[in-house]
């Protein structure tokens, strides 16, 4: 047993998820219970580069935050310390290696743990840091479900919810007009989006990254409906989704983040309109998946994860990260979540729910 806690430190990086302020106010109050300080370090990890921007956490500070989306603290998905960019006097961006500065500044500063939330990016980071010494615990946040080591992570039921919920209402227009619409829901490295929401909303056709598609199977179905009858159809793709022969759409490649994705659905509805002849238009869903409060049961696990967090930095079990294993929250090493992306196993219940119920992958093999 490592000497007694008394203050540490909560951070928020990568894109937000609904749920984050839930997981402050959880860390907050269990902390304050327990007679230990709290540290706010604003916008992921810049507040341990540029210390005027840590703010002290009391109970007012999380007061009513529990039902709202953002996160008090901030957030960024650039600049890891590890790899900060900075720009050169030629104009380039140079990604220089600042973590000693986060660890002089944290041992400064006294902090006894931290706990980052964060989703695959800033495991990686809090993995770098574990590595350096520093007491870390994980809380795995991430509308995308990709995070190895936790079934879900905080986010994602909402984004779910907000996909189906407007999946839903896209199905009587679409009939009215006769029209294909093609959804694109976020979903970088895994289709958990596009597939749980396109189960649940009736989708006829669900792209995801797992399965690359062939464009011809798409219209294959489109049309199969068409010739029964049903005169319109709903495509739903994650923005990571890509053909067979073709790469992931993307938007922009800039230096010290991940390439932005965005723009399959227009390329798949061109596609579709040219081939099929139907009138195709498209959605993208975008932020409103990441915006505004969580639903109950990303409230729940993230108040959960919260104070599961706290206990585990009170028994100095560091190095971790928070797992929602059902009915169970348990510590996994940090590094199981940083090792592989949390893909759509294709033999998952999921999975073989959507083919029993007729959903096209777009890989359907052609039939001669
Ligand atoms: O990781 C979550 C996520 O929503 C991805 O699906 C998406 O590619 C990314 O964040 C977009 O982040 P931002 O628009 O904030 O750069």
């Amino acid at each position: 047993m490592g000497q007694a806690i008394k203050r540490i430190a909560v951070n928020t990086g990568g894109g937000d998820a609904p749920g984050l302020n839930a997981v402050i106010r959880s860390i907050v109050l269990s902390a304050l219970r327990r007679g230990w300080e709290v540290l706010g370090i604003r916008k992921g990890y810049e507040g341990l580069l540029d210390t005027s921007k840590i703010i002290q956490l009391d109970r007012d500070s999380v007061r009513g935050i529990t039902h709202l989306g953002g996160t008090i603290l901030g957030t960024t998905n650039r600049g890891s310390p590890f790899e900060y960019p900075i720009k050169q006097a030629n104009g380039e961006v140079a990604l220089i290696d600042r973590s000693d500065e986060v660890v002089e500044n944290f041992r400064r500063l006294q902090i006894d743990g931290l706990i980052a939330i964060g989703g695959d990016g800033s495991m990686k980071i809090a993995h770098g840091f574990v590595k350096k010494g520093l007491p870390i615990v994980g809380v795995p946040k991430t509308i995308d479900n990709d995070l190895s080591g936790t079934v879900v992570t905080f986010g994602f039921d909402t984004a779910v919810t907000v996909a189906t919920e407007s999946i839903d209402r896209l199905h009587s227009t679409a009939e009215a007009h006769e029209r294909v619409f093609v959804v694109e829901v976020m979903g970088r490295y895994a289709g958990w989006i596009a597939l749980s929401s396109g189960v649940s909303a009736t989708a006829d056709v669900v792209l995801i990254p797992e399965i690359p598609f062939e464009i011809g199977a798409v219209c294959n179905k489109i049309m199969d409906r068409e010739a029964r009858g049903r005169r319109f159809s709903i495509v739903v793709a994650a923005e990571g989704a890509k053909p067979v022969d073709g790469q992931r759409v993307a938007k922009d490649q800039g230096a010290g983040r991940e390439v932005l994705l965005g723009g399959i659905s227009t390329q798949v509805a061109e596609e579709i309109q040219n081939r099929t002849g139907k009138e195709t238009r498209t959605v993208v869903l975008g932020h409103l998946q990441r915006g505004g409060g969580p639903t109950t049961f990303d409230r729940l696990l993230s108040l959960r994860f919260g104070a599961a967090a706290v206990r585990m930095v009170a028994d100095h079990t560091f190095g971790v990260m928070v797992a929602l294993d059902p009915p169970t929250v348990l510590a996994v090493p940090i590094e199981v979540a940083t090792e592989r992306m949390k893909c759509v196993p294709l033999d998952c219940d999921t999975m073989l729910t959507a083919r029993d119920l007729g959903i096209s992958f777009g890989d359907e093999v052609e039939e001669v």
